[in-house]
C-alpha cells in the first residue's frame, strides 16, 4: 500500500539542506515525486516535467525538479512541492492478518484450543418438552457441559438469529470457550451470506476474547449437500479473514489481531476443499486491496500513488499481468480531451493506468475488459459541491471503481484463470479547482471524436470514463464491464447498499446476476431508457454531460454508451452506494468478488 520509502530514505539518509522541517519536506517531498515519475513512466528519467494538452491547446503545468541535487528545483505552484507528502501523513505498513484455515474430518468433543464456535440456526435452537436440544451436536455438547448450554442460552437470550453471538468460558476442557453464533433462519437464497455472516462473528468473538484459534462446527452440517459444504466452508472463512481486518493504517495506536488458525469440522477435508479455501483467500487479498485504496485518503491516494500501487501489484504477479502507465502527454496523443478536461485543475498529474492478464500458457479464448472510475478526490470542480449532503468530505472514495477493478486484477492474478485475457482499465485523475481547470460551458473533444458541452464540471466520471472506454474497445475485447461511482441518483434510487446496473445485452446481464448470487453482493438491473437521450443534447457540442436532475442514473448511463462501439457487449455499475459503509466509516470492497467470479465464468 502507499509507502513513501523515498521520503524516508532521503530524511534517514542525511538531506543536505536546511535545517527545517518545512524546507526538508518541500525539498524532499520534490525528490518524491521526481523519482515516483521516474519510476512510473516509460520515460524514466530523473528530470521530470509535466504538460497537459487539450485537443487543440496545450497548456503547461509549471512543474519541474530536478532530483540529483535535491535543492535546485522550480515550481508554478509552491503547494505542488508539499502535495505529495501533504500533511505529511504516511501509512503505516501493516501486514495483513495471515489466517490458517484447515478442513478437518475430526470430532468437535475432542478439539482442543481458544474457541469452539458452533453456528446453529433459530430451528437447531428447537428443545424438546423436557427442554433439551433437539439437535444431535447441540444436545451432545450440552450433556458434556451438565446443561450450561440450555442455561445460557435461555440467559442470554441466544435464539439462532444472524449477527446474534454468546461466548462461555469453561475451566477444565479442552477448549477455552466455547461460542454460540447464530445463523439466522437460513434460506437456501441467503446461504452465502449467512456463512459470511458467521465467519464475522467468530471473529468477533475471536477478537473479544483474544483467542489465537479458533473452531467452527455446524450444528446441523449433516444437512448440507457436498458441493455446498465446499461453499460454505469457503464463505466462513472470507468472512472470518474479512472480519478480523481492520484497516488501521492511519492510526497511531493500533490493535493487533491475535486469530491464526481456524479449523473448519465437519464440512469435509481434502483437496478440492484446499483449492476452495485457497481461491477465497486470494479473492479476499482482492477485497482488501480494495478497501485499503478507497480508505486511503486524497492526500496519499493521489493518480500517481494509484498508478505506483497498480504498478506493484504488475511486478508482484509479472508471470501474469503487465503495466502500461500513460501519462498526459501520451494520452493527448491519443486525443483523450474528455479525460484530459477532468484533470486539468489538477497540480497532481493523470495516470492512465492499464493492467493486462494473459493467463499462464498463453492461450486466451475470450478477451473482456473491467473499467473502473479513477477519481482520487472529486470536488466538483467549478461546480463544486456544497451544502448539506453532498458528502464531499468522502469524495476519496469517488476511486471506488478502480478499487475494485484494481483489487479483482490482484485475486485473478493469483488465480490464474486459463482461456481469457483480462483488461483493468482506470483513467485516474482529480476533480479540482484552478485557473488551468474546465470551465462549465466547455466543450471538449473526447477520443471517438464525440464533443460534449461540460454543462456540470461535477459530472466528471463519465467524462473520465468516455476516454477510457474507447480505449477498452481498441483493445478488441468482446465484454466490457464498468464500475462507477457515478451519480447521487442512483442512491437515491436503490439507497445505499445496492448497485445499479445497465446494460444493452440480457447475457451479460445474466452473467453479472450469476456472479452477484455467488458472492451475495446486492445488484440491480435498471432501464437503459433511451427516449432521455433528450435530455442530453446539446445545441452547439453532440451531447451535454448532463441532463438534470430526473433519472440522473439513467442519463449517466446513456452517455456512456455514446463511447462504447456497438459489437462490443456493455455493462456498466453505478456503484456510488455500496462503495462505503456509513456505519463502519470504512470502504466495502464492493465489486471485487463479483468482478472475480465474472472472469471466472468467462475462463474455460
Ligand atoms: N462522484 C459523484 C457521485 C456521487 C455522489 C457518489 C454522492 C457518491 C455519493 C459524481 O461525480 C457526481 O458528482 N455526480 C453528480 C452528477 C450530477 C452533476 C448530474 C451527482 O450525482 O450529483
Ligand atoms: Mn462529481
Ligand atoms: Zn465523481
Amino acid at each position: 500500500m502507499p509507502s513513501l520509502d523515498a521520503f524516508d530514505r532521503l530524511l534517514n539518509s542525511g538531506y543536505p539542506g536546511p535545517a527545517t522541517m518545512a524546507a526538508a519536506v518541500a525539498a524532499t517531498a520534490a525528490a518524491v515525486l521526481a523519482s515516483r515519475f521516474s519510476t512510473l513512466f516509460h520515460s524514466s528519467s530523473y528530470y521530470f516535467s509535466s504538460s497537459i494538452y487539450f485537443a487543440g491547446f496545450r497548456r503547461p503545468l509549471s512543474l519541474s525538479f530536478r532530483r540529483r541535487s535535491g535543492q535546485s528545483f522550480r515550481m508554478g505552484h509552491v503547494t505542488a512541492a508539499t502535495r505529495a507528502t501533504l500533511g505529511l501523513t504516511k501509512p503505516a505498513v501493516v501486514e495483513i492478518p495471515q489466517i490458517t484455515f484447515a478442513a478437518k474430518e475430526i470430532d468437535f468433543a475432542e478439539w482442543k484450543g481458544d474457541i469452539l464456535a458452533v453456528a446453529v440456526s433459530e430451528k437447531d435452537m428447537s428443545k424438546d418438552s423436557n427442554s433439551t436440544f433437539e439437535n444431535s451436536i447441540l444436545k451432545r455438547l450440552d450433556e458434556k457441559l451438565g446443561g450450561l448450554l440450555a442455561e445460557a442460552s435461555v440467559e442470554e437470550d441466544f435464539t439462532g438469529k444472524a449477527g446474534q453471538s454468546t461466548v462461555l468460558r469453561l475451566p477444565g476442557l479442552g477448549f477455552k470457550r466455547i461460542g454460540l453464533v447464530g445463523l439466522g433462519q437460513c434460506s437456501p437464497s441467503s446461504t452465502t451470506t449467512a456463512y459470511r455472516s458467521i465467519g464475522e462473528s467468530i471473529a468477533v468473538v475471536a477478537k473479544a476474547a483474544q483467542a489465537s484459534n479458533a473452531a467452527v462446527v455446524l450444528a446441523s452440517c449433516n444437512e448440507i449437500s457436498e458441493e455446498f459444504k465446499l461453499n460454505t466452508a469457503s464463505a466462513i472463512a472470507s468472512g472470518t479473514v474479512l472480519g478480523v481486518y481492520e484497516d488501521n493504517r492511519f492510526k497511531s495506536d493500533s490493535k493487533k489481531t491475535h486469530l491464526k488458525a481456524v479449523d473448519i469440522i465437519g464440512l469435509g477435508s481434502g483437496p478440492e476443499l484446499d483449492r476452495k479455501l485457497k481461491y477465497a483467500s486470494d479473492v479476499c487479498s482482492g477485497v482488501i486491496f480494495g478497501k485499503e485504496l478507497v480508505n486511503a485518503p486524497a492526500n496519499v491516494l493521489t493518480p500517481g500513488v494509484l498508478a505506483e500501487e497498480a504498478s506493484k501489484v504488475a511486478s508482484s504477479y509479472s508471470d501474469v499481468l503487465t503495466a502500461t502507465i500513460l501519462d498526459a502527454e501520451q494520452c493527448t496523443e491519443l486525443k483523450m480531451g474528455s479525460y484530459l478536461g477532468v484533470a486539468a485543475a489538477s497540480s497532481n498529474p493523470p495516470h492512465f493506468i492499464h493492467l493486462c492478464y494473459k493467463p499462464p500458457d498463453g492461450d486466451v479464448k475470450r478477451k473482456l475488459a473491467i473499467v473502473g472510475k479513477g477519481l482520487t478526490f472529486d470536488s466538483g470542480g467549478y461546480n463544486i459541491k456544497t451544502g448539506p449532503g453532498c458528502s464531499i468530505e468522502l469524495m476519496k472514495f469517488d476511486m471506488g471503481g478502480s478499487a475494485a477493478t484494481f483489487g479483482a486484477a490482484k485475486a485473478i492474478a493469483q488465480i490464474k484463470p486459463p482461456g481469457v485475457e483480462v483488461h483493468f482499465i482506470v483513467a485516474a485523475c482529480e476533480n479540482m479547482i484552478s485557473g488551468t481547470g474546465m470551465r462549465p460551458g466547455d466543450i471538449v473533444t473526447a477520443s471517438n471524436g464525440k464533443t460534449i458541452e461540460v454543462n456540470n464540471t461535477d459530472a466528471e466520471g463519465r467524462l473520465t470514463l468516455a476516454d477510457a472506454l474507447v480505449y477498452a474497445c481498441n483493445q478488441g475485447v468482446e465484454k466490457i464491464v464498468d464500475l462507477a461511482t457515478l451519480t447521487g441518483a442512483c442512491i437515491v434510487a436503490l439507497g445505499p447498499s445496492i448497485a445499479g446496473f445497465f446494460t444493452p445485452s440480457d447475457d451479460l446481464a445474466k452473467e453479472i446476476v450469476a456472479a452477484s448470487e455467488i458472492t451475495g453482493e446486492k445488484f440491480w438491473r435498471m432501464p437503459l431508457e433511451e427516449s432521455y437521450w433528450e435530455s442530453m443534447k446539446s445545441g452547439v457540442a453532440d451531447m451535454v454531460n448532463t441532463g438534470g436532475r430526473q433519472g440522473g442514473a439513467i442519463t449517466a448511463a446513456l452517455f456512456l454508451k455514446q463511447f462504447v462501439e456497438e459489437k462490443v457487449q456493455w455493462l456498466h455499475i453505478d456503484m456510488a452506494g455500496p462503495v462505503w459503509n456509513d456505519k463502519k466509516r470504512a470502504a466495502t470492497g464492493f465489486g471485487v468478488s463479483t468482478l472475480v467470479e465474472w472472469v471466472l465464468k468467462n475462463s474455460s
